[in-house]
């Protein structure tokens, strides 16, 4: 009995708010009244959540009350590549990274716990179309491919693809690659462009970052075209290393949602830029990346 009463007042509380936010939900509360108690928080909470979709437009408010919708109730699911430091890493068990807190910032914002799914690069956009995960968050450039697949949030770094050699290589510059064995990460940007440019015999797709520094080491490759971040982290952790001055491409990072929850992007968006305007972003960027 007292169960009962708990979800008959959990009903009217859900019909109270659900009120607020449209007229439909008052017809929904008169008649939810005469019914039984479990009906009506049933019903009742199918009203809200009608509500909520019908007011993608207002994501803010939804994301305020807890309301995105999300593959597991209450969590954030973020896949990502944890071998890319230092936007996401392992630090013993624990992913950490930029992408990591800038994640966790914005699950605290909508209300919701973060949880990481690491997985190959390669996955992650198939993950996110499949309701595997909610986001996708790598470093991951925002591209015309992708778009095709997933949408974007706004953008919140700029990632540069910098070319790493032996420091007693012939490739001088981004002009000397052609005819060279290019690693690359599998199915990241830089793979893309050697590919378009120099052919696909000549780039080598490994599964992250970690594995194509390590061929280069061996010898089994030229140079490795990667991330600018990343390629300063393994250059400094591995002696004989350098980065070529001139760049590669310029890009933009944002995190990938899937194209069916524009409400999750559109919180997201909300959250992320209230985080870039009040120096959060700019705070975590800083703490990884020590300018030179
Ligand atoms: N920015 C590149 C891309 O989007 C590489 C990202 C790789 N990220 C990772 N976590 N391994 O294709």
């Amino acid at each position: 009995m007292k169960k009962l009463a708990a979800v008959f007042l959990a009903g009217i509380m859900c019909v109270s708010l659900a009120a607020c936010g449209s007229s439909a939900s008052d017809d929904a509360a008169s008649t939810d009244t005469q019914t039984a108690a479990e009906e009506t928080a049933e019903e009742t909470e199918e009203t809200a959540d009608d509500a909520a979709a019908a007011d993608t437009e207002e994501a803010a408010d939804t994301a305020a009350s807890g309301e995105v919708t999300t593959v597991t109730e209450g969590i954030l699911t973020m896949g990502t590549n944890a071998a890319f430091p230092p936007y996401e890493y392992y630090e013993g068990d624990a992913i950490v990274g930029i992408d990591a807190e800038i994640a966790q910032a914005i699950a605290e914002k909508l209300g919701l716990s973060l949880e990481i799914v690491d997985m190959d690069f390669n996955s992650i956009i198939t993950a996110v179309q499949s309701g595997k995960v909610d986001v996708g968050i790598a470093g991951m450039t925002v591209d015309p491919d992708r778009l095709e697949n997933v949408d974007f949030t706004d953008s919140y770094a700029t990632g540069v693809q910098v070319v790493i050699v032996p420091e007693d290589s012939e490739i001088a510059s981004v002009d000397d690659l052609e005819g060279k064995l290019i690693g690359t990460q599998e199915g990241t940007t830089g793979w893309q462009y050697c590919s378009e440019d120099y052919g696909d015999d000549m780039v080598i797709p490994y599964t992250n970052g970690a594995t194509a520094v390590q061929a280069l080491l061996d010898g089994k490759v030229d140079c490795v075209v990667i991330d600018q971040q990343p390629a300063l982290n393994f250059v400094e952790a591995n002696e004989g290393l350098k980065i070529l001055e001139t760049e590669y491409a310029v890009e933009d990072y944002a995190i990938a949602v899937s194209k069916d929850n524009t409400g999750l992007r559109d919180a997201i968006n909300t959250a992320l830029n209230e985080l870039i305007d009040d120096g959060t972003v700019q705070g975590i960027l800083d703490k990884y990346i020590t300018a030179e």
